[in-house]
C-alpha cells in the first residue's frame, strides 16, 4: 500500500512517515524542504518538490499508484499568518487545492489532512467538541477552515473521502530518539523552554501573566507526536475500511498552564530556568482544551505518550542530543 506524504521531512509529518513504514506502508515524501530537514527523513522514497508547481505533482501521480494523500506540508505561524495573509493563502490554500486536483484527477479518493484547533477560535465551551463553530480569528486558522470546507463539497462531489485531524500542542519526540522537533525559528512552548536550558544566550520568554485562568497564564493541550501520528495512520485504515469522512480532534483532554509546563520541565530536566515575563501574543487565547471522544470512538485511538512527563522527557532527549 503506497501513501504520498506531502511535508514528510516536517516534525509531526516525519513521526507519521516513521508510523507508515513501522505498519508496513510504501511511502513517498513529496517536501520542498522550505522548513523540512533531511535529518528527519529516516526512510521512504523522497521527492524534493513544491505544490506550487503542479507539473511536478501531476508527475509524481503519474510515477506512483498511490492508495492515498496525507497533507502535511503547511505554514505554521499565527503571528506571521497576521503579518502577511496573502502567503499564507497561497501557502496553505492554493497549494492544497493543487494537491487535491493532481490526486483527484488520477484517481486517488482517501486524503488526511493537517488541521487545527485554530479552526474554533475563542472556545465558548471546554473542552471544545467537533461540533463548536469554527470562527478561526487569524489567517493561518482560516486558511484550514477553508481547506476544511473545500473537502467536505469535494467528498459531495467527488467522492473524496477524509479525514481532517484537528490538533491541539504537538509536542515531545519519537521515543526511540531518532525523531523531534526542529523548527527554525522556534515558536513552540515546550522546545523554546528546552533550548532556553540548553543555549546560555537564550532567555525564555512567558508571554502573558494575565490570562483569565489560574495562575494568569495560557492553557493549552498537549498532545504527543507519536500519538498524533499513530492517529494518521488509523484514521488512514478507517477510510480504507469504509469509514464515513469528517473532522477529529486531536488532543489529551487535558489542560496545562504555561506555569505548569515550566514546572514539570525543571522537575524532569533538573535545571532551573531562566526567564523575563511579556506581554501577551497577538491571538493567544486563554484556554485550549479537545474533547477526544471522536477520536477514541471513531478512530479507536488511545494516546499512550501524551502524560507530560513523557512529552517533556522525550523532547529533552532529543534536543539534548541534536
Ligand atoms: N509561549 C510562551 N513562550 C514561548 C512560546 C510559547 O510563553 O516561547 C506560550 C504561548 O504564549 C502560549 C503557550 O505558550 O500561551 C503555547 O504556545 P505555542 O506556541 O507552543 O502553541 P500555540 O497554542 O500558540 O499554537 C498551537 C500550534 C499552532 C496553532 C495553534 C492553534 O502550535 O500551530 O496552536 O491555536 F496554530
Amino acid at each position: 500500500m503506497k501513501i504520498l506524504v506531502t511535508g514528510g521531512a516536517g516534525y509531526i509529518g516525519s513521526h507519521t512517515v516513521k508510523a507508515l513504514r513501522n505498519e508496513g506502508f510504501d511511502v513517498v515524501i513529496f517536501d520542498n524542504f522550505s522548513s523540512g530537514k533531511q535529518r528527519l527523513v529516516l526512510g521512504g522514497t523522497v521527492v524534493r518538490g513544491d505544490l506550487n508547481d503542479r507539473k511536478a505533482l501531476e508527475q509524481v501521480f503519474q510515477e506512483h499508484d498511490f492508495q492515498g494523500v496525507m497533507h502535511f506540508a503547511s505554514l505554521i505561524q499565527v503571528g506571521e499568518s497576521y503579518q502577511d495573509p496573502q502567503k499564507y493563502y497561497r501557502g496553505n490554500l492554493v497549494t492544497s487545492l493543487n494537491l487535491l486536483e493532481a490526486m483527484l484527477t488520477s484517481g486517488v479518493k482517501d486524503f488526511i489532512f493537517s488541521s487545527s484547533a485554530a479552526v474554533y477560535g475563542i472556545p465558548e465551551e471546554t473542552p471544545i467538541p467537533e461540533t463548536h463553530p469554527l470562527n478561526p480569528y487569524n489567517p493561518y486558522g482560516q486558511s484550514k477552515y477553508f481547506v476544511e470546507k473545500i473537502l467536505e463539497e469535494y467528498a459531495r462531489a467527488y467522492g473524496l473521502r477524509f479525514f481532517s485531524l484537528r490538533y491541539f500542542n504537538a509536542a515531545g519526540a519519537d521515543p526511540e530518539g531518532e525523531l523531534g522537533e526542529m523548527h527554525d525559528p522556534e515558536t513552540h512552548l515546550v522546545p523554546n523552554l528546552l533550548l532556553s536550558l540548553l543555549e546560555k544566550s537564550r532567555t525564555f520568554q512567558l508571554f502573558g501573566t494575565d490570562f483569565p485562568t489560574p495562575d494568569g497564564t495560557a492553557v493549552r493541550d498537549y498532545i504527543h507526536v507519536t500519538d498524533l501520528a499513530e492517529a494518521h495512520v488509523l484514521a488512514f485504515q478507517g477510510l480504507q475500511t469504509g469509514a464515513k469522512s469528517g473532522c477529529i480532534n486531536l488532543g489529551a483532554n487535558q489542560g496545562y498552564s504555561v506555569r505548569e509546563v515550566m514546572h514539570r520541565v525543571e522537575q524532569v530536566t533538573g535545571k532551573s530556568i531562566n526567564f523575563v515575563t511579556r506581554p501577551q501574543r497577538q491571538g493567544d487565547v486563554p484556554l485550549l482544551l479537545a474533547s477526544n471522544l471522536q477520536a477514541k470512538q471513531r478512530l479507536k485511538w488511545h494516546p499512550q505518550h501524551s502524560d507530560l512527563e513523557t512529552i517533556i522527557r522525550t523532547a529533552w532527549e532529543w534536543h539534548s542530543r541534536v
